[in-house]
């Protein structure tokens, strides 16, 4: 057990599954010591079961990312569990797919919203002051919707510019502090989370709606995004193709909306 992050307090949203789920088990190989936060403690448990095999240390803090009382409980009982914080994950994550003017429900953006944009506000401002004091990590798992639009995710992907506009502003007051803030950008990940994306009505899809053939493994998003954190980059995009979308985007952003619409479209 070794790395980064051998006995590092980290706080993980969202660890009940997905990319969640893997941040968690990585971070157990490494010796962690987790708080592992989502709303299902069931999965939770299953989780903290299979990190403590992995050789990490655990307790689950069942929490509501929307609220914040949740989320200062959270940093409350990670603080009172181990002392300290020197990572905060900022994972938990909910999705819409939809045209915008389908959408029936308008509680959908304010939900994506509530849980994608201000979840990590939440938590990163009753965390800060324990991470001042570690000189710590933030690492936010946005999207590639969070640097571009894109059909059918508008809400999703207005949640995820927030996230990105609010952690590069912060990244800036907190220059000089030691604290570092890593935003991640994947693009589609294998996780089945489309199929629980928030549909025009306001239900869970219930299905997948694109191919997933070309989505990268949960394991492999979290392996680059724990070392993007670990060497406190600013910001981590994960392929080649999307790495030039974002450099075409300056000079040719009708070109970069077709790639998006093609994405949705297809998956790839
Ligand atoms: N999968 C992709 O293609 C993809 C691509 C780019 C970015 N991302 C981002 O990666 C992150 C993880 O996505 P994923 O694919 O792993 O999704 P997922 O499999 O659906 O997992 C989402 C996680 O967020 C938790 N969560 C949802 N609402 C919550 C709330 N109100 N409070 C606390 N936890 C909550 C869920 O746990 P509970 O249900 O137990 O609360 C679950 O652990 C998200 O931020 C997502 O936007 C995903």
């Amino acid at each position: 057990m070794s790395g980064a992050f051998h006995d590092q307090v980290v706080i993980v949203t969202g660890a009940s599954g997905g990319i969640g789920e893997q941040i968690a088990l990585q971070l157990a190989a490494q010796g962690a010591r987790l708080a592992l936060a989502a709303r299902r403690a069931e999965e939770l448990n299953r989780v903290s079961r299979l990190c403590v095999e992995a050789g990490g240390a655990t307790i689950i803090v069942p929490t509501d990312v929307g609220d914040a009382a949740s989320c200062q409980d959270l940093v409350a009982r990670t603080v009172a569990q181990y002392g300290r914080v020197d990572m905060l994950v900022n994972n938990a994550g909910l999705g819409m797919w939809s045209r915008a003017e389908d959408v029936s429900d308008l509680t959908v953006f304010e939900r994506v919203m509530r849980v994608n944009y201000l979840g990590a506000v939440y938590c990163t401002l009753a965390a800060l002051p324990y991470l001042r004091a570690t000189k710590g990590r933030i690492l936010c798992i946005s999207s590639l919707a969070g640097r571009t639009g894109v059909p059918l995710r508008s809400g999703y992907s207005a949640s995820k510019h927030a996230m990105a506009g609010f952690f590069d502003s912060l990244r800036i007051e907190l220059s000089g502090s030691g604290v570092s803030v890593t935003l991640s950008d994947p693009g589609f990940v294998g996780t089945g989370a489309q199929g629980r994306n928030l549909s025009a009505t306001g239900q869970p899809l219930g299905h997948v709606p694109i191919d997933m053939a070309a989505a990268m493994a949960p394991a492999e998003c979290a392996r680059q995004s724990i070392a993007a954190a670990a060497g406190r980059k600013r910001e981590l995009v994960m392929t080649a193709r999307a790495k030039i979308g974002l450099w075409l985007k300056l000079i040719a952003p009708g070109f970069v909306d077709g790639m998006a619409a093609k994405a949705t479209a297809t998956g790839k």
